[in-house]
């Protein structure tokens, strides 16, 4: 009896100490400070698909004018992010240094313009020796261009993978999570290797907020194109779209797939396909990182960029990436389930001719007897009380994006 007693006791201990351990290692993973960044999806403005080499101070603090101007800041973007090109060398030390002719007055004073704007600034390396345009990467320089980068009160680095030869993905960018981690400063980490190495399955682990899920976008409906050096390829954004089927598990607050940043505004493709661009990343719970001139944008442009409703389901506090529930030919319908139960549904027409699509309630996880409020996003109206299903003519290559609530 007094065996069993005591063997008990070290078993009781042995759980409690197993408890013990586990949430040690639970809290040691909270408190990386990864984890508390991006607990939404990041919404801001890049520079490159709109810009790519052609980046100067000048261009980067009017866009953040007009960011604040345009209620672009006010609907929730807050990072004003320069990509590639804003680097030039490095010195007898190996600092890295921004090209003087183009940012003059050095980044850190860009980097307070923005801040002092109420904005977050962000700025591009390259995991290998040289970036995708030739100047140079973080290779070999990992803590010390982190260090510079806080020294500038930088608050988001996406990090690309050109020229990395053998280097191995995860472990490169788990590097630069360190080195930025060991600055102090909280930095949001954009993994930009483009689906290469499946960064769904450890980007999250690697410290990563984000991750590119696919080669770049192009401002194009759809059609896949090989780069001139041969490599696969561009995509448009119907392909781009095409790829995230089945990544939705992967997503959540502080960790997302990242479909690439937005072409709307940028002339390649009707405002009714934008509207069907914006509204299938807003499904996606991806980042909203626009990539069009701010400064010139017609009004028809910022009204997509800047639709609440639809912003709202992007970043809706669930975090819940949508997925495809019905796909029939050209006509298919997305679904994301939000934070009070209900969900947001975009009818999507794939075809060239208007369509009618319908969402049956059952490919939503409801019943078919239950009613729901449905309305509009992008009529800012609500449609009434549907039962089952609901149905809507759709534009060719258009969406009617709706909230369907119980
Ligand atoms: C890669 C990235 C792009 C952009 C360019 C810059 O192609 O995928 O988003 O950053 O490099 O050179």
């Amino acid at each position: 009896m007094k065996k069993n007693t005591a063997w008990a006791t070290i078993r009781n201990l042995s759980i409690i100490l197993a408890f013990a351990s586990l949430g040690g290692t639970l809290l040691a993973q909270e408190s990386k400070i990864s984890s508390t960044l991006a607990p939404t999806p990041p919404m801001g403005w890049n520079s490159w698909n709109k810009f790519a080499c052609n980046v100067s101070e000048d261009l980067i603090r009017q866009t953040a004018d007009a960011m604040v101007k345009s209620g672009m800041k006010a609907a929730g973007y807050e990072y004003v992010v320069i990509d590639d090109c804003w680097q030039i060398a490095r010195d007898k030390v190996g600092n890295i240094v921004a090209d003087p002719q183009r940012f003059p007055s050095g980044i850190k004073s860009l980097a307070d313009y923005i801040h002092s704007l109420g904005l977050k600034f962000g700025i591009y390396s390259d995991a290998g020796s040289q970036t995708c345009a030739g100047r140079p990467g973080s290779l070999g320089h990992e803590f010390q261009d982190a260090h510079q980068y806080a020294a500038w009160n930088v608050d988001y680095l996406k990090y690309d993978w050109c020229n990395t030869t053998t280097q191995d993905a995860p472990a490169s960018y788990a590097t630069i999570r360190q080195a930025l981690d060991a600055t102090g400063r909280p930095i949001v980490l954009s993994i930009c290797e483009w689906g290469t190495h499946k960064p769904w399955l450890w980007g999250k682990d690697a410290g990563g907020n984000l991750w590119r899920t696919t080669g770049d976008i192009q401002d194009r409906w759809e059609g896949r194109i090989k780069w001139p050096n041969g490599d696969c390829c561009s995509n448009g954004m119907v392909d781009i779209v095409e790829m995230q089927n089945g990544l939705e598990s992967y997503a959540g607050p502080g960790h997302w797939n990242d479909p690439d940043m937005l072409e709307v505004g940028n002339g390649g493709m009707t405002d009714t396909e934008y509207r069907s661009h914006f509204s299938l990343w807003a499904i996606l719970a991806a980042p909203l990182i626009a990539g069009n001139d701010l400064r010139t944008m017609r009004s028809e442009i910022r009204d997509i960029l800047t639709n609440q409703e639809v912003i709202a389901v992007d970043q809706d506090s669930l975090g819940s990436e949508g997925r495809r529930v019905q796909k029939n030919g050209d006509l298919e319908v997305w679904a994301k389930q939000m934070k009070d139960g209900g969900r947001a549904v975009v009818l999507f027409n794939r075809a060239t001719t208007d369509r009618e699509i319908t969402v049956e309630w059952e490919d939503l996880g409801y019943p078919s007897h239950l009613e729901a409020a449905v309305r509009d996003l992008w009529q800012k109206k609500d449609l009434g009380k549907f039962t089952g299903k609901f149905s809507a003519s759709v534009l060719p290559h258009g969406v009617v994006m709706i909230t369907v609530n119980p």
